[in-house]
């Protein structure tokens, strides 16, 4: 163990570690992208070490798969799998119907194609992911390299008609270069600061030719696990309305795989 983990880290951890309960024995999981899932592996890793878990998971990003890799899953594809019992995976924003902003990492389009084929999508996420209304967190949009210049303006023009507050979009950067996604294309952040019809926006988005999928996650999920820095964990089900608290305790050594990154 490196040192302890920050309140952040902390309740990352919890989400995650009280999300791996979803998960039995034989399931096909759909294994999330970013920091917040990076802790799923984590935790998935050491059930199937200590526990004997054995499942078979389908990574949504290059990163993740080596990571899977890394903490022993046995990992597979989507077209492998074609069908998955449980998707946990992180989020931007959630608002209280469990509607999202996903896509800060560039993965949306793959986590949006493994969210959709999965019996049940669960978040994780700490307390600062929850919003009122979406779109403070800029909107990500995957778009072919091809004539990006002209998408991102017939876009802008889009916006114009839509029910949000900014219309300005760039170009996601890695250092000098375009950041590629695991698909090879680009991704263009919609600076929106409030999304007045996510569903409608979500849907004139993906018309526009260019647009291969925007980061906008309706209706998909089915419960949050929220974590919080002291350990703290709440599990809300959009269905059956139900919500569930728990304290996580916090133990020397659950910082385990620090310095596996994804
Ligand atoms: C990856 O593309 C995203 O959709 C992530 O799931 C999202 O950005 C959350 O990431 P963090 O858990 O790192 O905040």
């Amino acid at each position: 163990m490196s040192g302890e983990l920050s309140p952040i880290d902390k309740a990352k951890f919890v989400a995650a570690k009280r999300a791996t309960r979803f998960v039995e024995t034989g399931m096909r999981v759909g294994l999330g992208t970013g920091s917040t899932a990076a802790w799923l592996l984590r935790c998935l890793g050491e059930r199937v070490r200590d526990e004997g878990l054995r499942i078979k998971g389908v990574p949504t990003s290059s990163r993740t798969a080596e990571m899977a890799r890394d903490v022993g899953i046995d990992v597979i594809s989507l077209d492998e799998a074609k069908w998955l019992d449980i998707t946990i995976d992180g989020a931007d924003e959630f608002d209280a119907n469990l509607n999202l902003i996903k896509g800060g990492g560039g993965a949306h389009l793959q986590e949006k194609i493994v969210a959709t084929a999965s019996d049940q999508m669960i978040v994780i996420a700490d307390g600062s992911k929850q919003v009122e209304t979406l779109g403070a967190f800029p909107l990500p949009l995957e778009i072919i390299p091809f004539g990006w210049q002209t998408t991102k303006m017939l876009v802008e023009e889009t916006l114009i008609g839509m029910d949000v507050l900014g219309r300005n979009s760039s170009l996601r950067m890695n250092g000098q270069a375009p950041f590629v996604t695991d698909e090879g294309n680009h991704i263009l952040d919609l600076h929106l600061n409030r999304i007045g019809n996510a569903r409608q926006l979500s849907l004139v988005l993906n018309q526009i030719p260019g647009v291969v999928e925007n980061g906008l996650f309706i209706d998909i999920c089915d419960a949050v696990v929220i974590g919080y820095g002291d350990g703290r964990t709440e599990v809300r089900d959009i269905s059956s309305g139900s919500v569930e608290q728990e304290k996580i305790d916090i133990l020397e050594g659950d910082n385990l795989f620090d310095g596996i990154d994804v």
